[in-house]
């Protein structure tokens, strides 16, 4: 298990409860700089909590959040929003508001008394409606647009930001194929060409292991492993954090680990079949 020492944002000894239940307890956490921190686990493990906190959308119980190595609490609200932009699982829109308009909200951060739009906010809101395509969208009313097209316009506004730092929970969800995988290869792209560092909450462990720089997989609160795909994705994490017998196999076109779902003597003949089919393709299992 390799865990980065140095970065911009980190938890220490992070401690998050809602009234009487703790969620996330004495966590120790670095997101590595310029890298995309994919954070998989469970359903109700904590990783919106965790999101949420290092956004400061949630306050902590104990420990604190670091940014720069200043506790967030101790920093103006609007310095964060230059740097940490966050999209939550379940973001609300203010009622009858167009696209074009949420979008643009993604600015207020940079907006000053003495001048409320400029330019600059210009460009970089028709260059984040571009990038996840929802110029066409720009008049429509967000309430009347469907799931998918909804949450393309969430992560217009998060781009918008152009914050160094962007945490993004199930940015994916609602997506259908194409667009998921659009989204996926924006990140990358925002990470390569602009060093953005990236943490996104994502569901499907074969597109976490595909995009994913830095892996961390929670349980009940807890970090189980972090490092990279490679070194962490295997049988035994499947089987522990999520309860499921699995092969994993390096996945054909980018070598990244590939979980076949499924108990081993299902995946086994269906990995040997596939291997029969595509005799140039070398495929191993590796059994837990
Ligand atoms: N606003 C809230 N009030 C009370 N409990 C909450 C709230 N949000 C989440 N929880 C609880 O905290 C735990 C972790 O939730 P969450 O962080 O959303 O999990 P995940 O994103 O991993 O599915 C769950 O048991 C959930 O029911
Ligand atoms: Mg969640």
């Amino acid at each position: 298990m390799t865990a980065p020492t140095t970065g911009r944002l980190a938890a220490r000894e992070l401690t998050l409860a809602y009234e009487d239940r703790t969620v996330v307890d004495g966590l120790d956490l670095v997101i590595p700089d310029g890298e995309v921190t994919v954070i998989v686990g469970p359903n109700a493990c904590g990783k919106s909590t965790l999101l949420r906190a290092l956004g400061r959308l949630l306050k902590p119980r104990g420990g604190a959040v670091l940014l720069d190595g200043t506790d967030l609490a101790r920093i103006p609200t609007k310095k964060i929003a230059q740097t940490v932009g966050l999209l939550p699982q379940t973001p609300v829109a203010p009622d009858a508001i167009t696209v074009a308009d949420l979008v643009s909200r993604g600015r207020q951060p940079h907006q000053h008394w003495w001048q409320q739009w400029s330019a600059e906010d210009e460009r970089a809101v028709g260059d984040a409606m571009e990038r996840t395509d929802v110029t066409a969208l720009a008049d429509r009313l967000v309430d009347e647009l469907s799931g998918g097209q909804r949450q393309r316009v969430w992560i217009a506004m998060a781009l918008a930001q152009e914050t160094g730092l962007l945490l993004l929970d199930e940015p994916t969800t609602y997506l259908d194929i194409a667009h998921q995988v659009e989204v996926l290869d924006l990140i990358r792209q925002l990470n390569h060409e602009r060093g953005r560092t990236v943490v996104a909450v994502l569901h499907d462990l074969n597109q976490a292991a595909r995009y994913a720089d830095h892996l961390i997989a929670m349980k009940a609160g807890r970090v189980v492993a972090r490092g990279r795909p490679s070194e962490v994705v295997t049988a035994e994490l499947v089987r522990e954090v999520f309860g499921l017998e699995s092969v994993v196999v390096p996945d054909p076109v980018t070598g990244s680990p590939l979980v076949v779902p499924g108990a081993p003597w299902q995946a086994e003949r269906a990995v040997g079949e596939s291997a029969d089919a595509s005799a140039d393709v070398s495929v191993t299992a590796e059994r837990g």
